[in-house]
Parts: C-alpha cells; structure tokens; sequence
C-alpha cells in the first residue's frame, strides 16, 4: 500500500514564528519541519506549501480556496490562534483538510490582565506613576482603595468570565455575575437576575461576552447612568461592546472612576500605525493594545494544544477539536496480537474499547483507513458492498457527518486494507483516503 508512508516525510510548513514548543513537538514526531518568522501570501505562499502534509500559520496568514488548491497533500491546517476566518474553512472541508485551533489557551491571561486592571484602577496607579514620572511626590491614600469586600460583576461568565471569578473571590472580592444562558456559579459567586441589577450593584464591571448583534455597545449611555457612581469599567473582550463616546463623557463627568480598554472598535492594523480613541488622553483611563491574551505562556499553551490536536489527526486520525469537518475520537489503533481477554472482532462489532485504547506499534495492529466523502445517501452502502465483495473483517467502525461532509474510520486486518482503499477510491463521492498503520 502507498498511502501511508515514513513519518520523516511528513513536511510541516509553519509560518508566523510558531512557539518552539510547537516546533519541538512535531520534530519529536519525527516530521521534518520548517519554519518561518512572517506570514506569507499569493504565489510565495502557494510555492511553500506545495510538498507540504501541514501548514501552520497564525492570524496573518491567508489560506484561500487558490492556496489549498496549490498543495494538494495537505492533511491538515493548524491555526496557532483563536480565530479561523484566515481560512477558507469550507474548502478544506471539502478537500477533506482539517482545521485546528487554540480556543482557550489564553484564557487566564485575560483573567489575570484583568485582575492587575482592578487593582491598578483601585489604588489609582497610573496617577501615581505617572506623577512620579513628572518628578511629582504624592503620598496621599485619597481616592485609593483595597478592592477586598468590593463587588466585581463579570458579565458573561464563560471561560474568561469564569476565570476572572475565581481570581477576584480569592482576593476577597464579591462576584456577581450575568450571562445569557444560565451558568454554574463557582465558589460564592452568584448570578445577578439582569444586567441592571448587576449595573447597579457592581463596583467594578468587567465585560468578557463575545461580539455579536446583541452585544453590540451593550454598555451605552443608559447602562453607565445606572452604574455606581465611581465604578470602574473594564472591557478585555471585543471594541464593539461599549459605545466609547458614551464613556469618555461617564469619565469626564466624573461618573466613572476609571477604565480598562484592550480592544476598540477600530484597531490599528500594523505595529506604528496611528491610534485615536474618545478615551485618549485620559488619566484613569488604561489603555492596552489587545494585548490581553499576549503572553509568553499562552503562546507557548497555544503551541503544545494545536500540535497535540494535529499530531493525533496524522498519527491516529481523530478529528477532535476541528472547527470544520465532523468530529471523530478514536482510540489507538488496537494490537493484532490478542492478549488477555482480547479476541478477535467478529464482521462489523466494535473492538472493546479498553482493548483498543491500547496503542501498539506500528507494523503490529490493525490497519486504519481514514474516508472523507461527500454527505450524500448510498455513500455507506457502497462502502459496505465493497467490504461485503472482499468478504473483509472490519475491527472497528465510526461515523461522523456533518451537512457535506461525512468521516468514516475502519479498522481493518493488514491484508484487507490495500483491497478496501483501492476500492474506496472508486466510489464517486470520495474526496480523500489515507492509510494509517
Ligand atoms: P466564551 O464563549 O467562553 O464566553 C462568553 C460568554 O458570554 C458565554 O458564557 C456567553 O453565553 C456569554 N454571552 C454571550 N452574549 C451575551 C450577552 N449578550 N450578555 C451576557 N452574556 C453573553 O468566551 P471567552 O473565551 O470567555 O471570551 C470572552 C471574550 O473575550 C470574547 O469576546 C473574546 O473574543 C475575548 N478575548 C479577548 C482577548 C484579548 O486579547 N483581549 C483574548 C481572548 C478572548
């Protein structure tokens, strides 16, 4: 069988100067890997990737339908970031090239970012600091304040939001919290029972909900009104979420007492390119360059959970954790040695699990066929014809679809395997098979 060959061979591209860690972790697969400082694009782009079984990237990074189409053995496309709209997802689906990201890797950078914030505003630090810097001492404990006994209202109380709760409890704060579905309060935390009570009773509220319709300026003129007077605002999430003109009067007015701003409505695109805000220029007001999820750990968090999930995409075919083709777990590929209470799987069951969660190496267990077809009905009768034809033992079975696309994974005796590939090359609707063993 030619499908599946030397690991060695599998040419990782990564560009956008991935995190070493991830780097060492594919080169200990024994992938031979290059790397890249900066993004690529067009022609430059499609020549690198064009012996290459996967390509990594990070925002920058434009994989259109012409780029996919310039590396026809790519298996899988790794994005070393959170967002995947740099990619055209729907045409690696049907080219049956997984995408993977990183969701949640920077998730306590934000929390912890957000916890310096609160602080910082509290005690009135950028004042102070910056009166130092003008030569100015200033000893006076005015307007500064611990923030144990105060009340934070997280609103949107997902993984940052959650994180955020269980940092400020630990600081003695009281967490109250809102969100548009209901959520398991940690520790003491609390749900406020609408955004105004949670307005109204916060002394700091910091906003981690993502953009969409509903949470556009979701802090406007209306809400500040009903906030504390002096509370602190602070939005680590997305710039369309607080209506800017709005705030800086709050500020202004002496309504707020201070804010935290990562994200705004307009970012800059490039390093050096001028920034304006409502808020500039203000002194209790802090102003980041979306820069909360920005740490050495998180990229270094984000680098181990991309290779993990693209290393067991080529090595063991699970899908898990792809933001565009059906989700498949699978165990290791089981042993064709029986031991133990194993026995050989009669025509179509399904290996005992803890059997096949054994990894054996390779030469040794069972071939796995990994299919990639379109979603259309006769697609698994055809398959299944075909292994009826061969009179073929199929080990192990598993399904995913979604709308277009359907997964199938046999596990199959080493003899069956060239045969059934061969055969499942013909189907029509086939989009992509590989071997692994
Ligand atoms: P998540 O999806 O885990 O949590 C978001 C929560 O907001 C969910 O529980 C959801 O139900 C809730 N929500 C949605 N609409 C809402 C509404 N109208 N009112 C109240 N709650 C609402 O997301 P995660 O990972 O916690 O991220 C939160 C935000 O932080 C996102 O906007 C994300 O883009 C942003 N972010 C910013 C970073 C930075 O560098 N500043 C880095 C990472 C994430």
């Amino acid at each position: 069988m030619k499908t599946s060959f030397p690991k060695d061979k599998i040419r990782a591209v990564l560009l956008e100067s991935i995190h070493p860690a991830g780097v060492e972790m594919l080169e200990r697969e024994g992938f031979a890997v290059e790397t890249r400082k900066g993004a690529l694009e067009g022609r430059h782009l499609e020549t690198a990737i064009k012996g290459a079984h996967l390509l990594g990237i990070r925002s920058k990074t434009a994989v259109t339908p012409e780029v996919l189409a310039a590396g026809p053995r790519l298996l899988t496309v790794g994005c070393f970031c959170i967002g995947t709209n740099q990619v055209a997802l729907n045409d690696a689906c049907h080219r049956g090239v997984p995408v993977f990201n990183s969701p949640f890797s920077n998730t306590r950078s934000v929390a912890e970012l957000t916890i310096a914030e609160i602080v910082a505003l509290a005690r009135r630090l950028t004042d102070k600091s910056a009166q130092m810097h003008h030569g100015l001492w200033d000893k006076s404990a005015e307007g500064a304040h611990e923030v144990r006994g105060r009340t934070v209202g997280i609103v949107g109380y997902g993984h940052i939001g959650s994180q955020v709760s269980v940092l400020a409890e630990a600081m003695g704060m009281r967490v109250i919290f809102h969100d548009i579905i209901p959520k398991l309060a940690l520790g003491n935390a609390r749900p406020a029972r609408s955004l105004n009570e949670l307005l109204e009773a916060a002394d700091v509220v910091t906003l981690h909900v993502p953009a969409t319709p509903l949470t556009e300026n979701l802090i406007g003129p209306r809400q500040i009104a009903k906030m504390r007077p002096g509370a602190l605002l602070i939005n680590n999430a997305r710039g369309s979420v607080v209506d800017l003109a709005a705030l800086a009067a709050a500020l202004k007015a002496g309504k707020l007492g201070g804010a935290a701003l990562d994200v705004f409505p307009d970012e800059p695109a490039a390093k050096g390119d001028p920034f304006d805000s409502p808020v500039r220029g203000l002194s209790n007001v802090i102003l980041t360059p979306h820069v909360g999820g920005s740490t050495e750990e998180a990229q270094e968090a984000i680098a181990v959970d991309v290779c993990t999930k693209l290393i067991r995409f080529i090595n063991n075919g699970s899908t898990t954790g792809s933001v565009n083709v059906p989700q498949v777990e699978l165990p290791e590929q089981a042993s064709l040695e029986p031991d133990g209470d194993e026995r050989p799987a009669r025509k179509g069951e399904r290996l005992r699990e803890d059997a096949a969660r054994r990894a054996a190496p390779p030469g040794t267990r069972r071939h796995r066929i990994l299919h990639f077809h379109r979603n259309v009905p006769g697609v698994l009768r055809q398959m299944h014809d075909l292994i009826a034809g061969l009179g073929a033992n199929i080990a192990a079975e598993y399904l995913q679809t979604t709308r277009d696309v359907g997964y199938v994974v046999l596990d199959v005796d080493p003899t069956d395997a060239g045969p059934i590939m061969d055969g499942l090359k013909k189907i029509p609707e086939t989009i992509r098979v590989r071997a692994l063993w």
